[in-house]
C-alpha cells in the first residue's frame, strides 16, 4: 500500500440527501444508482457507479419513528439492489437478493424507523454481484437520530465536528481503471486493494480546528480488516458501535473493523498542537491525515451515553449454530451455499434466539494465513448482543448494538437477538467475495 508523500487532497464530505417531502413526520427520499466518471488520479478518468454522482452515494438522515419513503431508480445495464444494511424493516423492504430493480426500473420501499440513533449504511446486494457493485462505488450511509443523539453532550455539527469517513481499499489497473478482475488469491482472502480510499478520496486529509471531533467510521472495503490507531499514541473514545451508542465512551489506542461494521469515535485533539499533523493509520500504512489548524470550544465527553437494556438470556426458545466452512470458491455455512431456492432456517416472528457463530475454516499448510481468514457474520433485519467471545464477556467496545463481528479461525461467539419483522432475510460473510461465492444463507421470519 502507498504511503502518503504530504501533499494530500482534502476530505470529501458527502452530501445529506435532501428530503422532499415537508411534512415533518414523513421523509421522502430520491436515489440513483448510475454510471459516471471520476477523477482519482489527476487528469485520469475511472469508470464508476455512484448513487446521485460520480462514486458513493449522499447521506441519508432520518429520525427514529419517521415514515420514510425512498425511490431507488436503477440507470446501470445490470440490475441492482439496495439493502439498507442494520436497520430493521420488513424483508420485502430490505434490499437483499430477492428485491432486484432492473436496468430502467425504480423500486420504492417504505417503513417507519424503529431503532435507536446509529450509523448505518446502505449497498447493492444483488446475487453474485454485490462485491462487484460495491466495488465500482455503490454505498452510501444512513444515520438515524433521536432525542438521545440531539442531547447529548457530543459533537453533533455535520461536516464541522461530526465527520463520517468511509474508508475503502481499491486496486486499479495501469490505465487507471478498477480492477475487480477475480483471481484465486483474490477468492481466497477477498479482494485487497493497494489504494485507501476515505470518502472516495486517495488518501486525504482534514483540517482541524476543534478540540473534539467525532468521527463515524465504516470499513467500507470489500475484504481488508482495519486496525486504525493515531500516531503519536494518541487516544481515542469509541462511542457507539453498529447498531447505536454504547454505554459509555471507550478508551482505545486501537480499533479493530471488518467489512460492514462502523465505530464512532471522538478524538482528542487537545494533545496535539496547533500545526501537527496526526495520522490515522492502520497495521503499517496512512488511512488519512489531520492538520491541527486551531482548537477551541474543549468540550468534555459524557460518562454515560445511554442505558442498553439486556435481552434476558431466559427469554431465548430457540438456539442455532452457524459455522463458517472451506476456503475460496468453497467458503460455505454450516456446510451449505447459498441458493435461492432454499430456505434456511425458520423463526418465528417475535422470538428471542440465541446464535453461535464458529469459524473451523482452518489454514492451508503453506498459503500462510491465505487459506485462514477471518469472516465478518452479519445478519439482516435485526441487531444482536454479543453474550460471549470465546466463552468470556465481549471487549467493552462489543457490548453495545452489533449487526456485523468477526470471527477468526477457532473463535466462537454467542449472540442474542429479537426477530421483530417478518419476512426473507440473509445471514452471510461480509467479505463480499465470500458472500458472491455462497457464503450465505437465508431466513424466513413469520
Ligand atoms: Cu451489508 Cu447483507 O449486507
Ligand atoms: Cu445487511
Ligand atoms: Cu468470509
Amino acid at each position: 500500500i502507498g504511503n502518503n508523500e504530504g501533499d494530500t487532497n482534502s476530505l470529501p464530505i458527502p452530501k445529506l440527501l435532501k428530503d422532499r417531502n415537508p411534512d415533518p413526520d414523513v421523509a421522502e427520499f430520491y436515489l440513483e444508482a448510475q454510471h459516471a466518471t471520476k477523477e482519482f488520479f489527476t487528469g485520469e478518468k475511472t469508470n464508476t457507479y455512484g448513487y446521485n454522482g460520480n462514486y458513493l452515494g449522499p447521506i441519508i438522515q432520518v429520525r427514529n419513528g419517521e415514515k420514510v419513503k425512498i425511490k431507488v431508480k436503477n440507470e446501470l445495464d445490470d440490475p441492482t439492489t439496495v439493502h439498507w444494511h442494520g436497520l430493521e424493516v420488513p424483508g420485502e423492504m430490505d434490499g437483499g437478493p430477492h428485491q432486484e430493480i432492473y436496468p430502467g426500473q425504480t423500486w420504492e420501499p417504505n417503513f417507519t424507523i424503529n431503532q435507536p440513533a446509529a450509523t448505518l449504511w446502505y449497498h447493492p446486494h444483488l446475487l453474485h454481484k454485490t462485491g462487484e457493485q460495491v466495488f465500482k462505488g455503490l454505498a452510501g450511509l444512513f444515520y438515524i437520530e433521536d432525542e438521545v443523539s440531539d442531547d447529548l453532550n457530543i459533537p453533533n455539527e455535520y461536516g464541522e465536528n461530526d465527520i463520517p469517513l468511509v474508508v475503502q481499499d481499491r486496486r486499479f489497473t495501469s490505465d487507471n481503471q478498477f480492477d475487480y478482475n477475480i483471481g484465486m488469491r483474490d477468492m481466497m482472502t477477498g479482494i485487497l486493494g493497494d489504494t485507501i480510499l476515505v470518502n472516495g478520496a486517495i488518501q486525504p486529509s482534514l483540517e482541524i480546528s476543534e478540540a473534539k471531533v467525532r468521527f463515524r467510521i465504516l470499513n467500507g472495503s470489500n475484504a481488508r480488516i482495519y486496525n486504525f490507531y493515531l500516531s503519536d499514541d494518541m487516544p481515542f473514545y469509541q462511542i457507539a458501535s453498529d447498531g447505536g451508542f454504547l454505554e459509555s465512551p471507550v478508551k482505545l489506542s486501537n480499533l479493530e473493523l471488518s467489512p460492514g461494521e462502523r465505530a464512532e469515535v471522538i478524538v482528542d485533539f487537545s494533545k496535539a498542537d496547533i500545526g501537527d499533523q496526526i495520522e490515522l493509520r492502520s497495521d503499517d500504512f496512512e488511512v488519512m491525515r489531520f492538520k491541527v489548524k486551531s482548537k477551541n470550544n474543549n468540550i468534555d465527553l459524557p460518562q454515560e451515553l445511554v442505558k442498553i437494556n439486556k435481552i434476558p438470556e431466559e427469554q431465548a426458545t430457540v438456539k442455532r449454530s452457524f459455522d463458517f466452512q472451506g476456503m475460496g470458491p468453497m467458503v460455505s455455512i454450516n456446510g451449505k451455499q447459498f441458493n435461492m431456492e432454499r430456505i434456511d432456517e425458520h423463526l418465528d416472528l417475535n422470538a428471542t434466539e440465541i446464535w453461535e457463530v464458529t469459524n473451523s475454516a482452518s489454514g492451508m499448510g503453506g498459503m500462510g494465513r491465505m487459506g485462514n481468514v477471518g469472516h465478518p457474520f452479519h445478519a439482516h433485519g435485526t441487531q444482536f448482543q454479543i453474550l460471549e467471545r470465546n466463552g468470556q464477556t465481549p471487549p467493552p467496545n462489543e457490548r453495545g448494538w452489533k449487526d456485523t463481528f468477526l470471527v477468526y479461525p477457532g473463535e466462537k461467539v454467542k449472540v442474542i437477538a429479537q426477530f421483530k419483522y417478518p419476512g426473507m432475510f440473509m445471514y452471510h460473510c461480509h467479505i463480499l467475495e465470500h458472500e458472491d461465492a455462497g457464503m450465505m444463507g437465508q431466513f424466513q421470519v413469520g
